[in-house]
């Protein structure tokens, strides 16, 4: 089995062996390859399709970020849930070559006609009200002019080819689909995502995405211009004004994508560098890790009571701040003091060892509103040590489930991450703070978290996640895991992950209902914690760096895959 793509006059062989000293991302038997050493460049990303292309162009020469944007461009065809053209995220990138790390924000906007209360009467996720402006495009490119090394076209190729000739489907993309399809009123997701005969998608079968092709096509040639202007914008505005949506022509001309510092901030002399407002990753990372350094975890164990008891009250501490505190910086001034190791130590003394301290004390109940779970996280990392952390989405799986009409690709629903009920603040599902409310251009508050953890100056471990609020805990957990625990990347990936986000006041543990650990949750709950199982949390794709091998973790949780170029000795 081959698929060829074309670099200028070369043609690449993408389909061959691993061992074979080149890139897959799947055996032969369609099983991913979930975990690889290599010391050329490795790309980790939930679809084994867009992860053998970020490998070939890592193959090629190209960057640690050409590879990402070749992942991403990809991802946007291959894992529509989440990988996208119409959305937006973040990339955090250490370029390797002594200049400083820097996050790419492309985080969507509200548009230019937002009011703060447009949402108060409306809690349909899935209209075009709550499509945000789309920054993916932009901060692709940008990343490019910082970093890329190879020319833009080879990059979105790949993306164009998968989408016009077609890819196979697997078993849980199939099946997802499907779900989708039968819960969608939008009738061009049906047309572009249907199977042509009207039958359920199964395993197997190949999907072409022919509207999608050329839009990948025009992005190709024209760069932001393919998008942001001209034909696309186009069907994008009259997609808008068919669906009462907000987004004009002059919303798409005016976006760009952000050049941010990214937080610093140290555990046991590792540097930890996470995404700043308007992602509340970095910031709040930061606080968790700052509170566990105050404690001696590694002696306690990761799984005795004490370590998981200061876990939590340490996401407890950092997600009230997170909502009181955190928005948009050009609208929303954001306290200084929050990173810092003072705060974190302040906090880390206010955690009672013999008690829960409950939610309500450190403020206000609040419930945020539920978000969905998707959103995709890739890793890469190059030869020359650059490193890529990007996480991206739609927002909610598939987004607005809104399909441009004759351009292939499906829109955000990012607006719903704003506060939609200004000043209601209550324990049914609305916060109102004002730090995120809604405003013209505005982004609103993520929690998206690409993460790099740096030893020495260099990539030490390279990791993020999907989830929603629960994706800062995610990465708190598997971070604690490699530094504080010294687990291996596929130990640090694999364990069981918590949650708690201040309100609602509870736990969530992946492994409750495990044997292994009932008597550790037994004692949480008599420290006052209430404790409730979860299926999943996460989809932690990962690097970690050892005496100069790169070593891929892909998360078993969603089916991804290691794709490495070079050998794997
Ligand atoms: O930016 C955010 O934090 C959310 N819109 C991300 C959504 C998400 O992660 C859903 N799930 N994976």
């Amino acid at each position: 089995m081959k698929r060829c793509c074309r670099f200028g006059s070369l043609l690449v062989l993408v389909w061959c062996s691993f061992h074979g000293g080149h890139v897959a991302a799947q055996s032969r038997d369609g099983t991913p390859h979930r975990d690889a050493e290599s010391r050329d460049g490795m790309v980790v990303a939930v679809s084994p399709d867009a992860a053998a292309v970020g490998a070939e162009i890592l193959g090629h020469g190209g960057t640690a970020v050409d590879s990402a944007i070749a992942t991403a461009f990809a991802l946007a065809v291959t894992h529509p849930a989440a990988g996208n053209i119409g959305g937006g995220g973040f990339m955090l990138v250490h370029p390797g070559d002594g200049s400083p790390a820097v996050v790419i924000d492309y985080r969507e906007k509200a548009p230019l006609a937002a009011t703060r209360t447009m949402f108060v009467d409306n809690n349909d996720a899935r209209t075009h009200p709550y499509v945000g402006v789309p920054g993916t495009v932009r901060g692709l490119k940008l990343a490019h002019e910082l970093y890329g090394s190879l020319p833009w076209s080879d990059l979105v190729e790949p993306a164009v080819a998968l989408a016009r000739n077609g890819f196979t489907l697997h078993e849980g993309l199939a099946g997802d689909l499907n779900r989708q399809l039968s819960r969608s009123s939008n009738d061009e997701f049906r047309r572009v995502y249907g199977k042509p005969d009207g039958t359920p998608w199964v395993a197997g079968d190949r999907m072409v995405l022919s509207d999608l092709a050329a839009t990948l096509q025009r992005i190709a040639e024209n760069g932001p211009a393919g998008f942001y202007a001209g034909e696309t914008a186009e069907l994008i505005t009259a997609e808008m004004q068919a669906g009462g949506g907000l987004i004009s022509a002059e919303d798409l001309l005016r976006y760009r994508a952000r050049i941010r510092a990214p937080i610093r901030s140290r555990f046991r002399g590792y540097e930890v560098l996470g995404p700043p407002p308007p992602s509340s990753g970095g910031i709040t990372l930061a606080q968790m890790l700052g509170i566990a350094a105050q404690f001696d975890l590694r002696r306690w164990g990761r799984w005795s009571v004490q370590t998981n008891h200061v876990m939590i009250e340490a996401m407890r501490r950092a997600y009230a701040n997170r909502a009181m505190y955190l928005g948009d910086p050009d609208f929303v001034t954001i306290p200084r003091h929050l990173a810092s190791g003072d705060f974190a130590k302040y906090m880390a003394g206010t955690i009672d060892l013999d008690r829960a301290t409950p939610s309500a004390r450190l403020g206000p109940p609040v419930t945020e509103p539920a978000e969905s779970p998707q959103t995709t996280h890739f890793s890469v990392i190059d030869r020359d040590g650059m490193a890529v952390s990007n996480t991206y989405t739609l927002e909610a799986s598939y987004g607005s489930g809104i399909v441009v009409r004759g351009a292939g690709f499906l829109l955000n629903n990012e607006m719903g991450d704003f506060n939609r009920r200004p000043g209601v603040t209550n324990t049914q599902g609305s916060i109102g703070t004002a730090a995120n409310e809604v405003r013209p251009e505005k982004r609103m508050l993520s929690s998206m978290t690409p993460t790099i953890v740096l030893k020495d100056g260099k990539p030490y471990l390279v990791t993020g996640s999907p989830g929603g609020r629960t994706i800062i805990n995610t990465v708190f957990c598997v971070t604690l895991n490699v530094l504080e625990f010294g687990m291996t990347a596929r130990q640090a990936v694999d364990a069981p992950r918590t949650d708690h986000e201040w309100f609602p006041d509870r736990v969530r543990f992946m492994g409750a209902d495990d044997p292994e650990h009932a008597e550790m949750v037994e004692q949480l709950q008599r420290l006052g914690h209430a404790v409730v199982d979860t299926n999943s949390q996460g989809d932690a794709n990962t690097i970690l760096v050892s005496d100069g091998r790169f070593i891929g973790a892909a998360d078993y949780r969603f089916g991804a895959a290691v794709a490495a170029t070079g050998s794997d000795q």
